[in-house]
């Protein structure tokens, strides 16, 4: 299989011209029958597994630079891979799209809801080439191993943007960190709801933390409702998120949320995902979840 186009310019596009059938797209995660992999979108396991991600580093070397400056010698890790598609990316997708419905109507028109399904269900693919000892670490990360945590947004950019997904996916995914006043000299809690300033990051942003508040990791309890919205609002009274996108997470959890350890998730964001297509804690924990 070549990976050079037409204008010279590597990429693994060819790589994802074969459809994966749903079945064996999870047998690569290992136990298909006892682990729950109902909330996966099997669409994106043509990027979530071990050839794809090869492919994906050995084109770019910006990955291997990264890495080499750390003095890491990258391995893709299966086990957090397999963790990331029965856990935090589909749940990350649930509650981000099952919000959308709760967003005021002009807020609403703002969203990109394809967008947002790729960099929720991708945003953090390169966390299966940091090694399991910082990624698992029972304990709270030392500087060094923060600052190689912190460059996992700007890896899945780079491991992605040799595939076939839009710029706006991409461009999510590498911001997903960011705070969004690092981009904007207004506060957006000051906005109106017409300038809600990149609904898209900050949705998305927002999911990704109350899922992996919620989570229960190897480091940490699972966060109930009250206390991972508590933390939320404080991130949004202090200017992170606007406030309307605040309340719809709130209203997703009262009405929609499944507790993932209690019940089988149902992907009942997914139906209003195809509506619209069709249509048009500790400080440790802070930390971790924050990376
Ligand atoms: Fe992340
Ligand atoms: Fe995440």
């Amino acid at each position: 299989m070549g990976f050079g186009n037409s204008s010279g310019q590597v990429c693994v596009k060819d790589f994802f011209s074969s459809k994966i059938d749903n079945k064996s797209a999870l047998k690569c995660y290992g136990d298909v029958d006892n682990a729950d992999y109902s909330g996966f979108d099997t669409n994106f396991s043509k990027y979530l597994n071990e050839k794809s991600i090869s492919e994906m580093i050995r084109v770019n070397d910006e990955i291997s630079n990264v890495m080499k400056g750390f003095k890491i010698n990258i391995k893709i890790n299966m086990n957090i891979l397999n963790n990331l598609v029965s856990n935090h990316l589909p749940q990350t997708t649930n509650i981000a799209l099952g919000m959308i419905k709760y967003l005021p109507r002009e807020v609403k028109s703002q969203v990109n809801p394809n967008a947002l399904k790729n960099a929720t269900g991708l945003h953090d693919i390169a966390k299966v080439i940091i090694p399991e000892s910082i990624i698992n670490k029972p304990g709270r990360l030392n500087e060094d191993e923060l600052k190689i945590m912190r460059e996992h947004a700007r890896l899945s950019y780079e491991m992605l943007k040799t595939t076939d997904l839009d710029a706006d996916s991409l461009n999510l995914i590498k911001a997903h960190h960011q705070s969004h006043q690092d981009h904007h000299t207004s506060n957006p809690i000051l906005q109106s709801r017409e300038e809600v300033t990149n609904v898209n990051l900050q949705i998305l942003s927002m999911a990704d933390i109350y899922s992996a508040l919620r989570e229960r990791r190897s480091y940490k309890k699972e966060m109930s409702k009250e206390d991972a919205l508590a933390v939320i609002k404080k991130e949004t009274d202090a200017g992170k998120f606007h406030s309307c996108v605040y309340d719809a997470l709130v209203k997703y959890s009262e009405h929609d949320e499944v507790d993932p350890y209690t019940e089988r998730k149902t992907p009942k964001a997914w139906g209003l995902f195809k509506y619209i297509l069709n249509k048009g804690k500790t400080e440790h924990q802070k930390e971790k979840t924050a990376v």
